[in-house]
């Protein structure tokens, strides 16, 4: 069961899977999970990329994430949903994410 958790990620990287495209990427320990799929090239619907507009909203499908700020723009019933925002949160563990908005830039870099 996917886990929302309200503390900050754990000190090791951790393996990002976006389904359903199944691309995988590698997250540093505290960096975001929007920025380590950039990073990688896989390109997740965003915009104010600070927890409040809520664009880049997305479905944890397994694993545990953490949030970089206090009060991320998700309510406690969408927590329990699994729903988060990845322009704030990191993995805690290896994660899978369900977002079909998801796609590839041009610098794509994954397995
Ligand atoms: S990009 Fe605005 S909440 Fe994530």
């Amino acid at each position: 069961m996917p886990t929302v958790a309200s503390q900050p990620p754990q000190a090791t990287e951790s393996q990002i899977r976006i389904e359903p495209a199944g691309w995988v990427c590698t997250a540093a320990p505290l960096q975001s999970i929007l920025q380590a799929t950039q990073q990688a090239g896989i390109e997740l619907p965003s915009s104010c990329r600070n927890g409040t507009c809520r664009t880049c909203l997305s479905q944890l499908v397994s694993g545990e994430i953490g949030y970089l700020i206090e009060w991320p723009g998700v309510s406690a019933e969408e927590r329990q949903q699994g729903l988060f925002l990845p322009c704030v949160a990191c993995a805690r563990s290896d994660i899978v994410v369900d977002q079909s908005m998801a796609h590839r830039s041009s610098e794509f870099n994954v397995t």
